[in-house]
Parts: structure tokens; sequence; C-alpha cells
């Protein structure tokens, strides 16, 4: 801002103008030209003395102007607050600013009062109560993160009524459940759901959501404690979610034969299926089948061993996407599966925690290699001192 205003007399002039109209130097911010809604600001301050704030996360909310406020942002033309980014880090313990979240008994009803609010981040601070049923009548909102919150019961169904919602994770809260999903049903627009360690109670009508919301580009449903059994008719479904490209359906308890709506996913790109049995027959081999558009494909803890790797029951034209493979945590013992060397289009190779005892062969575009864990220290030559390309 100094050299800026060194330019001239004039623009000294034209500096202190417009530091004193919209507290910036040169339009470089612009978000205050207009005062924050008293109403608006009485909101935040309750919200302010309802939660404990030890790391000063919101020393800045003083003063009028609740636009220049830490975590907000205000719409430029009529001053009401449209984002409240108030991510902390509370379950990482081990981050630098480990102590960096608020902690509260819920979150205080008094954010129902933002009501133009389109972005809401409460995610990693200590809740430690219920999702406020307040949250579905923030109309608005196309964002709501509220994973690691340590919210817990029951997820409620008002959430239904966010229907210009297109994000929404309410990962990470140990104890949150999900007794009914009928209130996805009004989530037209969502385009990433994650619902990752939600537990399912008796939500028999998950598998119908996925029936139901066909814009999910991205869904996460890892460690949620599903079974082939609560697809229910759609199982054998031939078509759902035909936008889908990331699904992760990681440490669940679904078993093979895969469920037929697999062959149609097209545009799939990333699936976590690891902790998924595929010890029988050649179920590995029959998945790279039915996905054939896989660019990153997770199957660590799978029962896999070198029987199901062996080339002659691979089909290698399935395998020329695949650009990140995790193998880790399988009983693949002896040497190097060979086919491995042969994806010219993989990067990223995960074999930890595996038993693999041989030496490596060059693999020139790998750039991510992970052996830890596993026997190939045994030997002398492990061949990767001849990988010089990783990074
Ligand atoms: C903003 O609020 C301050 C203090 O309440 C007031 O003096 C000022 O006139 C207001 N500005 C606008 C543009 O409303
Ligand atoms: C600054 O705010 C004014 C009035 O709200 C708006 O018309 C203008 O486009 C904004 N300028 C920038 C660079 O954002
Ligand atoms: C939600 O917040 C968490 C933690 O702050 C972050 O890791 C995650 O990526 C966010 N989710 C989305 C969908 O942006
Ligand atoms: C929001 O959803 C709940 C539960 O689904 C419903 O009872 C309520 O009438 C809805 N409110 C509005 C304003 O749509
Ligand atoms: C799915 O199809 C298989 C074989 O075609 C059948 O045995 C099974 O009962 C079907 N499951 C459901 C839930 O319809
Ligand atoms: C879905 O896959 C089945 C084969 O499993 C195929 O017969 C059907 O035409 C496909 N449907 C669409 C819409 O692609
Ligand atoms: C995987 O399934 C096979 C048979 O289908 C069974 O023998 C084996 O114990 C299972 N493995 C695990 C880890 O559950
Ligand atoms: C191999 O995969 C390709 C692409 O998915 C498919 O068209 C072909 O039929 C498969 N071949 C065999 C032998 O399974
Ligand atoms: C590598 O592992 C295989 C199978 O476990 C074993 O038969 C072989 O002796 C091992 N080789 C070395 C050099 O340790
Ligand atoms: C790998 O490719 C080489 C050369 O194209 C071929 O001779 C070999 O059989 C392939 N190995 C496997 C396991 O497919």
């Amino acid at each position: 801002m100094g050299n800026w205003c060194g330019l001239g007399l004039h623009l000294i002039f034209l500096c202190v103008f417009l530091v004193a109209n919209t507290y910036t130097c040169l339009g470089v911010r612009n978000t205050s030209v207009i005062n924050c809604s008293q109403q608006e600001r009485l909101a935040l301050l309750k919200f302010k003395n309802s939660v404990r704030d030890r790391a000063g996360m919101l020393s800045s909310w003083v003063g009028n102007d609740c636009c220049l406020w830490r975590g907000i942002q205000c719409d430029g033309v009529s001053g009401n607050i449209q984002r409240l980014d108030l991510k902390g880090d509370y379950p990482y313990i081990y981050s630098y600013y480990y102590d960096y979240y608020l902690a509260g008994n819920s979150a205080s009803s008094s954010l129902a009062e933002l009501r133009h609010l389109k972005y809401l981040d409460l995610s990693g601070n200590n809740f430690h109560g219920i999702i406020p049923e307040f949250i579905g009548s923030l109309k608005q909102l196309t964002y709501l993160n509220l994973s690691h919150a340590s919210f817990n019961g029951i997820i409620p169904p008002h959430i239904g009524n966010l229907s210009n919602l297109k994000v929404l994770d309410l990962s990470s809260n140990r104890g949150l459940i999900a007794d009914d999903m009928a209130w996805a049903f009004g989530l037209s627009s969502l385009e990433l759901l994650d619902l990752s360690l939600v537990v399912f109670t008796e939500a028999q009508d998950w598998g119908m959501v996925l029936h139901m919301m066909p814009s999910l580009i991205k869904l996460s449903l890892s460690w949620c404690g599903l079974s082939n059994a609560d697809l229910g008719p759609f199982l054998n479904s031939s078509r759902i979610l035909p936008n889908i490209q990331h699904l992760d359906l990681g440490y669940n308890s679904f078993k093979a034969p895969f469920p037929a709506f697999f062959q149609n996913m097209t545009s799939l790109a990333f699936l976590d299926l690891s902790y998924f049995n595929l010890s029988s027959g050649s179920n590995f081999a029959k998945l790279l089948n039915m996905i054939p558009s896989l660019s990153e494909l997770h199957l660590s803890d799978c029962s896999l061993d070198m029987t199901h790797l062996s080339s002659h029951r691979l089909n290698f034209s399935t395998f020329f996407n695949i650009q990140h493979l995790d193998l880790s945590n399988n009983p693949l013992e002896g040497d190097f599966p060979s086919f491995l060397a042969n994806m010219t289009s993989l990067r990223v190779l995960d074999l930890s925690e595996t038993m693999l005892n041989s030496s490596l062969p060059i693999m020139p575009k790998l750039t991510g290699l992970d052996l830890s864990r596993n026997k190939f220290m045994q030997v002398e030559d492990v061949g990767i001192w001849r990988q010089c390309h990783l990074k």
C-alpha cells in the first residue's frame, strides 16, 4: 500500500478516501462497502457468547461492521452474511495448532438469524451435542460442513429442507446416527455427500437414497457398517448414481458378488472397496472388468493373495487407466507381481503391509511407492535404489 500511495498527492488522497470508505486501498478488499445488519451482528455475538473460545478464534468479533470479522463474508451489495467459515482443528490432536477450536453444547440457535447464508463450515470444533434443527431453515445453503465436530444423536430430518445444497459433509462425528434417510430425498441438487462413520441403524431406505440422488458425483460411506442386505432391492438394480465419479465404500461389510450397478457406473474414476473380502474366485479380475473407467482403486485389506493377481486371470485392457493402486494389507507373498510392471499408466502404488520379498522392476513412470512394513528389506537388492525418479 505504501508504494502505491507514494506515487503522488492525488493518489494519496484517493487512498485515504478509499480507506475511509471500504477499509482498503485500491480495492484490494471490497467486502464492506455496506455495514452488516444489526440483526445478523447480534446473532453472531450471541453465538460468540455461547461457545468457549480458548484459542481466540473469534477475537476479531468486535466493533460494528461484522463483515470485517474473521470467518465472515458479506454480500457486497446487500451486506447480508453469505459465508461463515469457522473451521477448527479439534480432532487433529497432532497438528500444530491443536487447540484451535470452539467448544460448546450444540451450535447456538442464534445462527438461524443468518438467513442468507450460502456457505457454513463448523467442522473441526467440539460441539458435543445434537445437530440443531434450525440448520434446515437456512434455505440458501449450498455448502454445509459439520464434519469432525463431535455432533451426536440422530441426524435431524430438517436437513432435507435444504434443496439448494450441493455439498453436505457430516463425516467423522462419532455417535452420529442415521435412523431414517427419508430426509435425503429433499436434496435434489446434492453433488457431494460424505457420511463416513455415521451409524446406519435402521435406515433400511438408504439403498433407495442412492436411487433418488442422480446428481451425486462424490459419495463417501466408509466405516458405516453397511452390508449387501442394506442395498435391498437395489442390489440387482442395473442403474443408480449415473453421474458418480468418486465412490468410497471402504470398511463396511460388503461381500461378493458385486452389486450389478457397478457395471453401469461408466464415469467412476475413484473406488475404495477396502475390507471387501475378494478372496473367493476371480473377484478381483471381475471387478476390474466391470469398471474399466477407474483411475484410482483402493483395495486395502481385501484378503487378496498371489493367486488372485496371477496374470492369466487378468484382463490387461482394463488396467490402462489405473494410475493409483492400493493393495496394502493383503496376504501377498513372494515375488513382486509381474503384471504391475506392465501397468504403464501407474503413478502411485501402495504395497505396504504385504509379504513380498523380491526385488523391484524399474517402473519409470512411478512417482509414489509405499513399501513400508513388509519383507522387501530382507533381500539385498530391493531395487528401490534404482527408482531414482520417485518423488
Ligand atoms: C456503518 O456504521 C457506522 C456505525 O454504526 C455508521 O457511522 C456508518 O454511517 C454506517 N455506514 C453505512 C454505509 O451504513
Ligand atoms: C465493490 O463493491 C461494489 C458495490 O458493492 C461493486 O459494485 C463492485 O463490483 C465491487 N468491486 C469489486 C472489485 O469487487
Ligand atoms: C469439511 O471439513 C473437513 C475438516 O475441516 C475437511 O477435511 C473436508 O474436506 C471438508 N469437506 C468438504 C466436502 O469440503
Ligand atoms: C423442514 O423439515 C421438517 C422435517 O422434515 C418439517 O417438519 C418442516 O416443516 C420443514 N420446515 C420447512 C420450513 O420447510
Ligand atoms: C439378485 O439376483 C440374484 C440372482 O440373479 C438373486 O438370487 C437374488 O435373490 C437377487 N436379490 C435381490 C435382492 O433381488
Ligand atoms: C446397465 O447394464 C446392463 C448390463 O448389466 C445393460 O443391459 C443396460 O443396458 C445398462 N443400462 C444403461 C442405462 O446403461
Ligand atoms: C473371506 O472369505 C473367505 C471365503 O469366502 C473366507 O474363507 C475368509 O475367512 C474370509 N476372510 C476374512 C478375513 O473374513
Ligand atoms: C477386457 O476388458 C475390455 C474392456 O472392459 C472388454 O471389452 C473385453 O471384453 C474384456 N475381455 C475379456 C476377455 O474379458
Ligand atoms: C520369499 O517368499 C517366498 C514365499 O513366502 C519364499 O518361498 C521365499 O523363500 C522367500 N524368498 C526370500 C529370498 O526370502
Ligand atoms: C509384460 O509385457 C511384456 C512385454 O510386452 C510381456 O512379454 C509380458 O508377458 C508381460 N507380462 C505380464 C505379466 O503381462
